[in-house]
């Protein structure tokens, strides 16, 4: 049955996982949803690259009318390499600040972008605090010192870190906030996706995993399990949550940081 508004959706890394998951379920309600991602989507674009942001936002503009209700940004890699922070952060705020304009001329305009349990592990703040202050190229000089180091783990929880901190600092802005748009980011625990089931297949690797990220609560998440989170957060009925880190980890932050982190 279609939904009693229908609205108009973007989301990237729409072709897997999370952003899959979440644009048949968006799709299943009868809404319309222009999915974005590397190929095989309405909107193929490599948002690593400047060009790859600035033809998301050209072609979203066109297939849109210009108007977009919700933004859902999802696309993300997790490698031991700078690109993880060229797609994790200055993807996910270039699509953020990019579509905002239409965003603005939609109807009940909501956005989401998906952090990760990792933004409270150690990071590295040599790659947060540039990517914080949009210098992307001392975020990769600072994300290839951390490979040569041999700390490349690093350059995915500090790009998370930083997309974290960056929905905290701009959700209340008048760009946002004062414009009437929701920003949240939610921060999954382990999701089962193709991202992560290489590494939890591979011996040693998944203890390893769960012992930095425990889910006391139904353990690994689907993909679908996280999409209801992302389509509320989204919704016209969302009216006051911005700003917010929403935690889905089965119970991994209140176990890490107990009482003293709310
Ligand atoms: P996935 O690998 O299934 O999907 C990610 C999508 O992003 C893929 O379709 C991929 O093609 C796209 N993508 C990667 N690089 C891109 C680029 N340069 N330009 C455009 N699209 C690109 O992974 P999953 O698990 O669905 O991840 C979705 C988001 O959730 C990511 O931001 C990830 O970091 C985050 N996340 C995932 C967790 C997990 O355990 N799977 C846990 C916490 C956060």
């Amino acid at each position: 049955m279609p939904p009693a508004r229908p609205r108009t959706y973007l989301v990237t890394g729409a072709a897997s996982g999370i952003g899959e998951a979440t644009t048949a379920r968006l799709r299943a309600q009868g809404h319309t949803v222009l999915g974005a991602d590397l190929a095989g989507s309405d909107i193929d674009a490599d948002l690593s690259t400047p060009e790859g942001r600035t033809r998301l936002v050209d072609r979203a503009r066109e297939l849109s009318g210009g108007r977009l209700d919700a933004v859902i940004a999802s696309a993300g890699l997790h490698l031991y390499d700078p690109r993880t922070v060229q797609v994790n952060y200055f993807g996910a705020v270039a699509t953020l600040e990019g579509l905002r304009p239409l965003l603005a001329a939609g109807g009940d305009p909501r956005a989401v972008v998906v952090s990760s349990l990792t933004a409270i592990h150690p990071h590295d703040p040599a790659i947060a605090d540039a990517a914080l202050a949009g210098d992307e190229s001392a975020a990769i000089a600072a994300a290839e010192a951390a490979v040569q180091r041999g700390e490349g783990h690093a350059v995915y929880g500090s790009s998370k870190n930083a997309l974290a901190r960056w929905v905290r600092r701009t959700a209340a802005t008048a760009a946002w906030a004062g414009a009437g748009i929701p920003l949240n980011a939610v921060a999954p625990g382990t999701v089962l996706t193709p991202m992560t089931e290489p590494m939890l297949a591979t011996p040693g690797v998944r203890e390893a995993v769960d012992s930095v990220i425990p889910m006391p609560l139904n353990g690994h998440a689907a993909a679908e399990q996280v999409a209801p989170l992302l389509d509320f957060l989204t919704s016209p009925e969302n009216t006051h949550v911005t700003g917010q880190i929403v935690f889905i980890d089965g119970g991994a932050d209140a176990t890490l940081r107990g009482e003293g982190a709310w």
